[in-house]
């Protein structure tokens, strides 16, 4: 039986029984070790290299580390795709490495794969997706691609599956489905134009904050009077439960022209009401519509306290990701692929990195 050390920690040795069963000793009597069987799971969709882990058995998350590259970006104001590729092939070892040590797993006790295969950047997706499976290849273990949106409410699914609503409020996404307990989606409605997360940093940028905005936009918020500056409630009056918040953008610019005095405190507060009063008033639409009781949130944008508290307050019963697993990581997907471990493969190793695929039909 081949032995060898973890290389971020000598200490620990590995057994390795030929990727399918496996053992460890971490310098423990063998019958204390707890027999873990875990799925990894990667997302390099965007601008964040996120590797998770979470034990196959009970869905704990181990470790969920995400490289940021905020930095990198930060001087253009948004994502740059090339510098994007390249840094999460600099940094996916690293990252991986780092996770398996965190969560004290090895690699052979690693015993799913799950990879976002898109929607994203292409390139970028790639480097994840090629890492993932390289990875389930040599250890001969099965994996799954995982739709990114499926990744996304895979972190805030509720254990028992029942009829839903499901939105996901992203940088790249601002969508709302029906889902049925056997799993068939619908969408209900999408954005029109730019997605929420997007609105969040364009006006951040507006503010003159940094890039991401969503979270400084936010923590401005915090210090403004949400009722000082008057601003649109987008989609106010509309029927459907389409999305659209390219005007609120303009909305905001005209008002800072118009009043360059203002505090920027106050626009963010009133902007984020406005903002999350659609969002919420559209999913209450919806689900009165569709006589559905809950709701699941996920996406950057469910970090979002003010949602957060928003949506508490409405009759509905939400499900919404926690801050960790709320904007891009690789325990989400993980997660994913754990609920569906069943349709692991350890054959279609041809599944490609796709910039658009929709999630759910209608
Ligand atoms: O899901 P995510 O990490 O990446 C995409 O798949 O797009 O979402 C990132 C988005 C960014 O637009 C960011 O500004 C926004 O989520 N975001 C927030 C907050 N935290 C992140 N927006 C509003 N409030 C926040 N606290
Ligand atoms: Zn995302």
């Amino acid at each position: 039986m081949p032995t060898r050390s973890c290389t971020s920690c000598p200490a620990k040795r590995v057994v390795v029984h030929g990727g399918e069963s496996f053992t460890r000793d971490h310098n423990a009597p063998r019958d204390t070790v707890r027999g873990m069987l875990a799925a990894l799971g990667v997302d390099t969709s965007c601008d964040d290299t996120g590797v998770g882990i979470v034990d196959l058995e009970t869905g704990a998350i181990l470790a969920n580390r995400v490289a940021q590259q905020d930095d990198i970006h930060a001087a253009f104001g948004g994502v740059v795709p090339e510098r994007a590729s390249r840094q999460h092939l600099a940094v996916i070892d690293a990252t991986a490495e780092a996770a398996l040590h965190e969560a004290g797993v090895t690699r052979a006790e690693v015993a799913l794969v799950g990879a976002t295969y898109g929607p994203g950047l292409v390139g970028a997706l790639l480097v994840g997706l090629s890492w993932a499976k390289s990875f389930a290849w040599a250890r001969g273990v099965p994996w799954l691609p995982v739709h990114h949106l499926e990744g996304h409410l895979a972190a805030a699914a509720p254990d028992e599956p029942q009829r839903h609503l499901a939105l996901i409020a992203s940088g790249g996404h601002t969508s709302l489905f029906l889902v049925e307990p056997h799993g068939e989606r619908i969408t209900l409605g999408q954005t029109l134009d730019d997605a929420a997360g997007e609105a969040f940093d364009k006006v951040a940028r507006q503010l003159g904050l940094g890039f991401p905005g969503g979270p400084a936009l936010s923590r401005l918020a915090e210090e403004g009077d949400a009722q000082a500056v008057d601003l649109p409630v987008p989609m106010q009056g509309k029927s459907g439960f389409d999305f659209s918040f390219s005007g609120i953008k303009t909305a905001v610019a005209t008002r800072l022209e118009r009043d360059p005095n203002l505090r920027h405190a106050d626009v963010a507060a009133a902007f984020e009401r406005v903002v999350v009063q659609a969002i919420v008033s559209t999913v209450e639409r919806a689900a009165d519509t569709h006589g559905v009781d809950t709701v699941v949130v996920a996406g950057g944008v469910a970090a979002n306290a003010r949602l957060k508290a928003r949506l508490a307050a409405s009759p509905l019963e939400v499900h919404v990701a926690p801050m960790a697993l709320a904007t891009d990581n690789g325990a989400m997907v993980a997660l994913a692929a754990r609920a569906r471990k069943h349709e692991a493969t350890m054959t279609e190793w041809s599944k490609d990195a796709v910039a658009y695929e929709p999630w759910a039909s209608g």
